[in-house]
């Protein structure tokens, strides 16, 4: 700073001038400081919020028809949070915004088409049933185990619905009641020994936790089996067609295959005790004197 005294008046109004430039100038400085230190204040909160309010998902990625997408990876997703997200919820926005070509299957979002099995933070899962907020981060969803992965998310359902058909899943009897509009009435007892088996939606997340159905292509598998227990209990369709269930359930990759590992009662989303359902099967089959193996 200058210490010279003005000697005239016109120095003197020139210092006054060049003062009072310098502190605008400052000001000008301290404003722009300012400015620049709400804005990164502003970015950092904007930053912890989206942090709070996001999601993170790495989702399995795979396409045979595309060359560059033939080998199997990993994108991660990261997902914008509202109360009472699921799964399929962020799967969907992360199709709607960030990549059209995710594919996934779904269709009822209310856990009754059975679906969008998918195996989520390393178990089988519905995605219209889980909540993102009851997993830890980052999220990991994949195409259910132990089957032919079509396109990212969606495997070959096939040999599963081939299993489902092999135990007839649909009810025979040899006698029909009289009038043609007559009920066939089933007693009350009945009806609550096989309501569970008959809550199965086809998802097939058991018949995918299960080890033996990885080892063994042919065993029948927790699904088919707890179907064929819907009819072979049901006591309408008499004791002729019983035994002919239990046949099919004793064949060699039937019930006898089951070691009671309990991996498909715990995935079912629709809470049926299969492991107990086999279990009795395999009574059953030893009290009608069937051969097994
Ligand atoms: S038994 Fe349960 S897990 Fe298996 S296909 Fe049916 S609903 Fe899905
Ligand atoms: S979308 Fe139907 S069961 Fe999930």
């Amino acid at each position: 700073m200058s210490t010279q005294v003005p000697e005239t008046v016109e120095e003197e109004s020139a210092t006054e001038a060049a003062s009072a430039g310098k502190q605008k100038r400052d000001a000008k400085k301290r404003e722009r400081a300012e400015r620049v230190q709400e804005q990164r204040e502003a970015e950092a909160a904007e930053k912890a919020r989206s942090a709070d309010d996001t999601y993170h998902l790495k989702v399995f990625r795979y396409d045979p028809e595309v060359p560059e997408k033939q080998e199997p990876r990993f994108d991660d997703f990261h997902v914008p949070y509202k109360q009472g997200m699921t799964i399929l919820d962020a799967l969907m926005w992360a199709r709607d915004h960030y990549d059209s070509s995710l594919t996934f299957r779904h269709s009822c979002r209310q856990a009754i088409c059975g679906s969008d099995a998918l195996f989520v933070n390393g178990s089988q899962r519905l995605g219209c049933k889980t909540q993102l907020s009851d997993l830890s981060e980052p999220i990991r969803v994949e195409p259910l185990p132990h089957s032919d992965v079509v396109k990212d998310l969606v495997v070959d359902m096939e040999h599963f619905y081939d299993q489902m058909e092999s135990v007839e899943p649909y009810f025979q009897t040899n006698s029909l009641p009289d009038g043609e509009l007559d009920e066939q009435r089933q007693t009350r007892e009945n009806r609550e020994k096989v309501k569970m088996s008959t809550r199965c939606i086809w998802c097939s997340a058991c018949m995918s936790s299960c080890n033996i159905a990885a080892g063994d292509n042919e065993y029948l598998g927790p699904a088919a089996i707890n179907k064929a227990y819907r009819f072979a209990m049901d006591e309408r369709e008499g004791e002729d067609m019983k035994q002919r269930r239990l046949e099919i359930l004793e064949q060699e990759h039937g019930v006898w295959r089951c070691q009671t590992q309990f991996s498909c009662t715990e995935v079912c989303p629709k809470d049926i005790p299969l492991t107990e359902h086999i279990q009795e099967l395999k009574r059953e089959a030893i009290k009608n004197n069937l051969k097994f193996w």
